[in-house]
């Protein structure tokens, strides 16, 4: 199986369990990237049972209205019983690292009030220690020189992420080098740096569960 394969068919299995627990009329969560994109196809086709949806980038939010699904502001939802994602790591205690796509910080919110954060990932994403894949930090503009000087004291290697503006405006640094041992403690350490928006670390709200494309089918894995 090729990894859109294995993308699609974990797309399709959060399509079935988004239709198996979140209720008729309520509205979904829907993260960024490319699995995600094999997700809101697969979601277009029982999107008759929802209100809606509440997206996590302008290019999700332009996705999903090209499917006919109606898109939420988030100020305007008080409930979202889930809210599915890819991640670029994951570890066996559902730790994440995202923003490969650069909308770490609308999907960290969208979390944040979603009760159930689906993962859904090709088997490639799944590791012991996250950190191979330099860790996204968003950072307001006027703070990037400082956040760095701060991030290589942490032991990372900061790389601007050239000719990239975030849906918030913002810049990105990509983090080589950190030891993650510790996702939680690191994720509120960056977050702690002044300058930054938030980081690509989603360990104090990992994932409720992981639905994993491996050449033998959907792993399920809380
Ligand atoms: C977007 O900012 C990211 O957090 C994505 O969720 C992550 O990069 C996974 O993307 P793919 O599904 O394209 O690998």
């Amino acid at each position: 199986m090729t990894q859109d394969e294995l993308k699609q068919a974990v797309a399709r299995a959060a399509a079935d369990y988004v239709a198996q627990t979140a209720p008729a009329g309520s509205i979904v969560g829907v993260g960024t990237g490319s699995t995600a994109n094999f997700f809101i196809d697969a979601l277009a086709k029982i999107k008759d049972r929802y209100a809606g949806a509440v997206a996590s980038s302008e290019v999700t939010r332009l996705r999903l209205e090209r499917h006919g699904i109606k898109v939420f502001d988030l100020n305007d939802v008080t409930d979202i019983p889930v809210y599915v994602d890819g991640a670029d790591e994951i570890d066996a205690g559902l730790n994440m690292i995202k923003g490969g796509g650069g909308a770490l910080t609308r999907e960290k919110i969208v979390a944040a009030v979603a009760r159930e954060f689906v993962c859904i990932c090709d088997a490639s994403k799944l590791v012991d220690v996250m950190g191979r894949f330099p860790l996204p930090v968003e950072v307001i503009p006027m703070a990037r020189a400082h956040v760095a000087r701060e991030l290589v004291k942490l032991g990372g290697q900061p790389v601007l992420r050239e000719g990239f503006v975030t849906d918030n405006g913002n810049v990105i640094l990509d983090v080589k080098g950190l030891s993650i041992t510790d996702p939680k403690d690191l994720e509120a350490q960056i977050n702690q740096i002044t300058g930054v928006v938030t980081n690509g670390l989603f360990a104090v709200r990992p994932a409720n569960l992981l639905l994993l494309g491996t050449a033998d089918g959907v792993r399920s894995m809380r």
